[in-house]
């Protein structure tokens, strides 16, 4: 059988904890249900459990411990450095925990996606369950969208809305909502390689065709 060739679609997945959705996508990738490949995992936290996931799955794995920096952007500079060298076309926040500095946004324009456990812009930054939980809305969800150098900002790519049950609690409503993460990042990415994405000011175009 003549053997399959790598797909060029380099993916570099920033991590901070646990790592399921970095360990959706490397499965999804496995499965050929992803044309990507993911040339590296990198983690600001030594202790991050998704490295060992990663180091499992096959994936080099780099920390870049963010207390070894003066600053934010000699940081992001080492990630871009070691991203760079392996041809890093697109790079996934999963779990990423840190505000990325402007100079590593410039350097990535259009090619940095994060994943949020909310209907964005509401409840932006940590306990983003918690906080749909204690506004009392009934509907809250998933984003993936395009990073600036704001927290949880920028362009949205695509959203999925999970409901908000009586005797919800913030990890009974996450565990819905992360299920839901999985499945949407997954897609995010594949049509970003697929190129039909086009940024307008806020809103990203190509996601959703009009069907007449
Ligand atoms: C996910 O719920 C993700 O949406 C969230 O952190 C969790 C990481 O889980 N990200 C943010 O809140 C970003 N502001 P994971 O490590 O199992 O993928």
């Amino acid at each position: 059988m003549p053997e399959k060739k790598a797909s060029k679609n380099l993916i570099g997945i920033l991590i901070s904890g646990r790592g399921s959705n970095m360990r959706a996508i490397l499965d999804r990738i496995s499965a050929g249900d992803l044309d990507a490949r993911a040339a590296l995992v990198v983690s600001n936290e030594p202790k991050a459990a998704g490295l060992l996931l990663a180091r499992e799955c096959g994936v080099p794995t780099l920390v870049i411990d963010h207390r070894d920096s003066l600053t934010r952007e000699e940081h992001d500079r080492k990630m871009a450095d070691a991203l760079g060298a392996r041809g890093v076309r697109l790079v996934c926040l999963a779990g990423y925990m840190r505000l990325l500095s402007p100079w590593f946004i410039e350097r990535f324009e259009g090619r940095v996606l994060n994943i949020h456990p909310s209907l964005l812009p509401s409840f932006p930054g940590r306990d983003a369950q918690r906080q749909a939980i204690e506004a009392g809305v009934k509907i809250s969800g998933c984003t993936v969208h395009f990073v600036d150098d704001r927290v949880d900002s920028g362009p949205i790519v695509l959203q999925e809305a999970v409901p908000v049950l009586d005797d919800d609690d913030p990890d009974t409503l996450a565990a819905r909502i992360l299920e839901k993460e999985h499945d949407l990042y997954c897609r995010a990415i594949a049509l970003h390689f697929y190129g039909r994405l086009r940024v307008a000011g806020r809103r990203v175009l190509g996601t959703n065709p009009r069907v007449d």
